[in-house]
Formats: structure tokens, sequence, C-alpha cells
């Protein structure tokens, strides 16, 4: 009956993986975009808070459970209290994997476009490139098809070998464009509006925001970390190895916004440019700067490659679900569960421009996000789905599970985590699902 599951060759081939889930356009697209239209730095500072208190203690949660149980969120839901409403989590889990996976396929594919723009030296308007239906159709698909490659055949071999090549070059190419964005002049007031908080500005639809960006950036809150878990073996550190990825996904989006805030001022820009912020105002930035072509091709490049590490993750949860629940073959459906992604991201591809249905959609109020469609499903599904996913979640480990159960798991390669375990159940069954179940009710408007 036990189906031979895979495992991680080694604690650094884990992290990686973990570690490239994290790191992706969530840290260079979507978290510059949402600090500008959150006011700045209060948004900044807040979202760095939810990421210790909350993100990562509530990573410790899914791996725990993950490699307890060896299996995707659903079936691992179904191992510990089987037949119960519970399941329903591990579904959304899976179901929020397909929703992000068909926006954010949308924006890998505009990334990857972007390469070729930049390498023809004719960037154009970014607004009509993203308002071209059949050429941003492509350009998705065909990122959904490398990723459905990649997946199909198998993850160890060479995507993990060129991201541990091609992540610290596109480290030390962000520490360039640090130095070269603050270089210009007028770039200073984009470093207030960045690191210099403003409180006043804080509402409570901001804070869920910070919440949700937090749980996106980390990829929490949807049973990926149960997922990827699920593969890693009792001798590694669970603690260390969720502070390793903490950090570094952490470093890199702050990173990004070092770059995003000084040159956008520098530029007079504004800051709320929404989705389309980063695909303005870097192309400006490399065409201004000297060798800045060259530069650009390699930084799109890069992008797309730590786009393509959490595309991985995102199929992989969907196609985890279906082999091991289903009892599918895994190179079998792979290729349907893409087309059935691709499909679902069709309005979203459409919505900036091209079709006004999907560009006005507006389902979800204004007070909460954008009306493009895109834009709609990033919110519903990569904001609310996460922060809701991530409240059942803490609630069933801490409770259901038992926070001392999970601590047993814990403890196994992490013996040192006996002198914090009560801290954390602490968090696990109150402060974190409390917290949490408070930002949502601005859902319904309670408070902002
Ligand atoms: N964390 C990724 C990013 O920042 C996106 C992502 C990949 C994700 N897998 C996830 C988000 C799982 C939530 C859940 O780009």
């Amino acid at each position: 009956m036990e189906v031979q599951r895979g495992q991680w060759s080694s604690k650094m081939g884990f992290i990686l993986a973990a570690a490239g889930s994290a790191i992706g356009l969530g840290n260079i697209w979507r978290f510059p975009y949402v600090v500008g239209e959150n006011g700045g730095a209060a948004f900044v500072l807040l979202y760095l808070i939810f990421v210790v208190v909350i993100g990562l203690p509530y990573m410790f949660a899914e791996l725990a459970l993950g490699r307890f149980v060896q299996r995707n969120p659903v079936g691992a839901i179904e191992a510990i209290r089987p037949g119960s409403l519970w399941k329903g989590v591990g579904y959304l889990g899976v179901f929020t994997g397909v929703g992000i996976l068909s926006f954010y396929g949308v924006v890998a594919g505009w990334t990857f476009g972007y390469i070729f723009k930049l390498m023809l030296g004719v960037v154009g308007d970014f607004a009509s490139f993203i308002a071209d239906p059949w050429l941003v159709i492509f350009l998705f698909a065909f990122f959904i098809a490398l990723t459905a490659s990649i997946v199909h055949g198998g993850v160890e071999g060479g995507i993990e070998k060129w991201a541990k090549i091609l992540m610290p070059v596109l480290f030390v190419l962000l520490i360039g464009l640090i130095v070269y964005a603050n270089s210009l002049p007028g770039s200073g007031e984009g470093l207030v509006f960045y690191l210099n908080p403003d409180f006043s500005k804080l509402t409570g639809k901001i804070a869920l925001e910070a919440l949700g960006q937090a749980f996106f950036s980390l990829s929490l809150g949807m049973g990926l970390m149960i997922t990827y878990g699920s593969y890693l073996s009792k001798k590694e550190n669970i603690i260390s190895s969720a502070l390793y990825i903490g950090f570094f996904d952490t470093l890199i989006a702050i990173m990004a916004g070092l770059i995003i805030f000084p040159a956008l001022f520098a530029m007079g820009a504004s800051p709320n440019e929404g989705p389309a912020l980063v695909f303005v105002v870097l192309p400006d930035l490399f065409l201004q700067m000297p060798g800045g072509a060259v530069v650009g091709v390699f930084f799109f490049i890069l992008l797309s490659v730590a786009a393509l590490t959490s595309t991985i993750s995102l199929l992989e949860v969907q196609v985890a679900f279906l082999v091991d629940e289903k009892k599918l073959n895994r190179k079998m459906i792979v290729w349907p569960a893409a087309g059935f992604t691709l499909l679902i991201g069709i309005p979203s591809a459409l919505s900036q421009g091209s079709v006004d249905f999907f560009t006005n959609f507006g389902l979800i109020p204004e007070r909460l996000c954008a009306p493009d469609f895109l834009s709609q499903m990033s919110f519903l599904f990569g904001t609310f789905s996460l922060a809701f996913g991530a409240l059942m979640l803490s609630i069933f480990i801490g409770w259901v599970w038992g926070a001392d159960k999970a601590t047993e798991e814990i403890l196994q390669g992490s013996p040192s985590f006996q002198k914090t375990h009560k801290i954390w159940a602490f968090m696990i069954r109150y402060f974190i699902p409390i917290i949490i179940f408070i930002l949502l009710l601005n859902i319904f408007g309670i408070f902002n």
C-alpha cells in the first residue's frame, strides 16, 4: 500500500528547494508594489514583524506536520483526523496553489518577455505590452509549459543545479543595482519613503495586506511547506532550516525595495503603479545606466529562474495531491494539471487592458483591491486564502494534532527547541490564530 515517496538528497537540497519556492516574484515584483500601494515604511516594518512573530513559528508547524505524516496537505489532514471536515482545509490549500499559479504564471510570462525586449533594446510601453492578448497568453503558456516539463522530469537534477549557481548571481546583481540606484540624484527621498515609517498611515486593511504578503513571500498558508516537509528526513533541523529560508527570503525582498524606491523617486514616478511597478521602473533604470542593456537582460533571466523555482513548487502541490490521494501516475497528470491552471489563468492574462470585462472585473470591493481580474485573484488567493488557510492550519496543528505532538516531531533533529517549545506552543495555539482572525475581520469592513 505504501507508495515509495521521494526524499531530499541532503539538507542543502531541501533548503535550496524551499528557499527557491519562497524567493520569487513575490520578493521582487509583489513586495515593492504592495509597499508602494500601502504607504511605504510603516508597511515594511509591519511586514517584518509578521515574518518574525507569525510567519516563522507558523512555518515550523507546517514543516513538522509534513515530515510527520509524509503526505500532501489533504493526505496529511486525513492521516491525523480521518473523515472529518478538516479535510476541506487541505483541499482549499491545493486549490489555492492553482489560484496563485494562475496569475503568477502570467507575471512570470511578462518577466520572460522582458528578456527579449531588453535584448532587442526596444522596451516600449509596458501598458501596451501587457494589453496585447496573444503575446501575453503565449508567454504565459510557455512559462507554464516550462514549469510542467521540469516537474515532469524531476526537480532534483536540472533545476536545482541551475538554481544553486544562479541565485548567488542574482544576489550580487541586486547589490550592484542597490549601489547604482542610490547614487542617482533625488534617490534619497525614495529611501525616506521606504525606511522612515509614518504610522498615521496604518489601517486595518494595510495590516492584513502585510500579513498576506508575509505568507505569500514565505510560501505559507496553503500546505506547500507540508508538501516539502514530507520529503524531509528526521535528522534535519526544522528550526534552523526555517530560519535560513526566512532570512534569505526577507533579505531579497528588502534588497528589491532598496533598488526600486530610490530609482522610482529619482525618476519622479509615483509609487502607486500597482502590479506594473517594477516593469516600469527597472527597464528605465537599465536603459539609462552605462552597460545597462546587458545588465537588464541578465536581470530578467535571473528573475525568470527565481520565478520558475516558485512555479515548480506551486505545481508540485497539485501533483503531490493527485499522486498520493488519487493514486495517479505522476508523469501522466503533470500536463493535464498544468493545462487546467492555464485555463484558470486566461482571464488574468486578459485583465490588463485587452478585455474590458476582465480589466474592470471588480467583484471584490475596491476598498480591498484593484478591479482587474489579476489583482482580484492576487487578493483572493495570494492574501485572503493564505491568511485563512494559515488560521485553520494553525488551529489544526495546535489543537487537533496537538502542539505537544508537533513539538516532539520538531525536537527530532532540533534538540535545542527544548528551550523554546513552550513559547512556541502558546504562539501556535493562541497568538497566531487570534492575530490572523482579527486581521481577517477587515474583509467585512469591521474596522479600517
Ligand atoms: N513565495 C513565492 C514568491 O514569493 C510564491 C509561492 C510559491 C507561493 N509557492 C507558494 C506562495 C506557495 C504561497 C504558497 O514568489
